[in-house]
């Protein structure tokens, strides 16, 4: 007779969809930014990395879809994987392959194309017309905006446009998840709430799990399932949404819920912070 298995092996969890377990990533070969970084993105989830100005978070995107060659930085400690398989030597069309795109900061849609040009550069790994011409109504009727503008040059359309082009440009590659880095961006707060509406969206009803790196922690909490808060290249806090919305330090450092008695997280010198966070 078979001994039954071991309960922990009988109930083991699937692993994560993406696993960042402790990397450290340097830049030019000295310059420290990531400093022992893990955190985990369940399939189906949206999950927040949050914190200020130079904390790391697009360099942890960058690292994931191995976008860090080109700015001369690389990952020298810890692992990262995905659904179980080591990604870091991966090119980034590999990873478009097995699903996982990046959505830049900033934007970058090519200024000289049309909103239409640019959409289907996004299926370059793809070559069934068929399904391409398909995969593009389907963005269309996530941002009808972008169908009205579909022939007008991306230099000439508004930064909302600009970045729902970006967002809408990745889902042609028909990805399981999308790095998302600080969608928020330069961005009038109700073109914000339609942003995230949209990514709300596409998480419900495709099944897209995404990351998303935000400054703007208010906005990011409202929709994410969990947070990572990155303060100087260290993960500081972590939690549900809910968890985090509902922290004393995360209202007066993130969320600028402080009384008038109480300071402002630039203020605040950031071992100070630490330590609180760490307490
Ligand atoms: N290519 C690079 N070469 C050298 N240092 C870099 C490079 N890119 C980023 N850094 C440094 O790494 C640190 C983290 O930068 P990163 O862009 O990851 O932060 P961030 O959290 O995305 O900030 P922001 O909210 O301003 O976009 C900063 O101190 C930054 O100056
Ligand atoms: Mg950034």
């Amino acid at each position: 007779m078979n001994a039954p298995l071991p309960a922990a092996t009988a109930a083991a969890a699937p692993p994560p969809l993406l696993d960042v377990n402790g990397i450290e990533v340097i830049y030019h070969h000295v310059i420290l930014v990531l400093k022992g970084v893990s955190l985990a993105v369940p399939e189906g989830a949206i999950v927040a990395l949050l914190g200020g100005n130079g904390a790391g978070k697009t360099t942890t995107l960058r690292a994931i879809s191995n976008l860090l060659a080109g700015e001369r930085g690389e990952v020298t400690k810890g692992s990262i994987q995905l659904r179980g398989e080591r990604i870091e030597k991966l090119s980034p069309a590999a990873l478009v392959e097995r699903g996982v795109v990046q959505v830049m900061e900033g934007r970058h849609c090519f200024a000289h194309l049309s909103i239409e040009e640019n959409l289907l550069t996004g299926a370059y790994t793809r070559h069934d017309k068929g399904e391409v011409a398909a995969n593009l109504e389907k963005v269309y009727a996530y941002f009808p905006r972008l169908k009205t503008r579909r022939g007008s040059q991306a230099a000439y359309t508004s930064g909302g446009e600009q970045q729902m082009c970006a967002i809408g440009r990745a889902l042609m590659a028909n990805p399981r998840m999308v790095l998302l880095d600080e969608p928020s961006m330069g961005l009038a707060p109700q073109i914000v709430e339609e942003v995230f509406g949209i990514v709300k969206d596409l998480n419900d009803k495709e099944k897209v799990t995404f990351l998303l790196a935000e400054q703007n922690t208010a906005m990011a909490l409202r929709y994410a399932d969990y947070g990572y808060i990155l303060e100087s290249g260290r993960v500081v806090m972590d939690g549900s949404a809910a968890t985090l919305a509902g922290n004393e330090d995360v209202k007066e450092f993130y969320l600028g819920m402080g009384g008038a008695a109480r300071k402002n997280f630039r203020d605040v010198k950031s071992y100070k912070r630490r330590k609180r966070w760490l307490a």
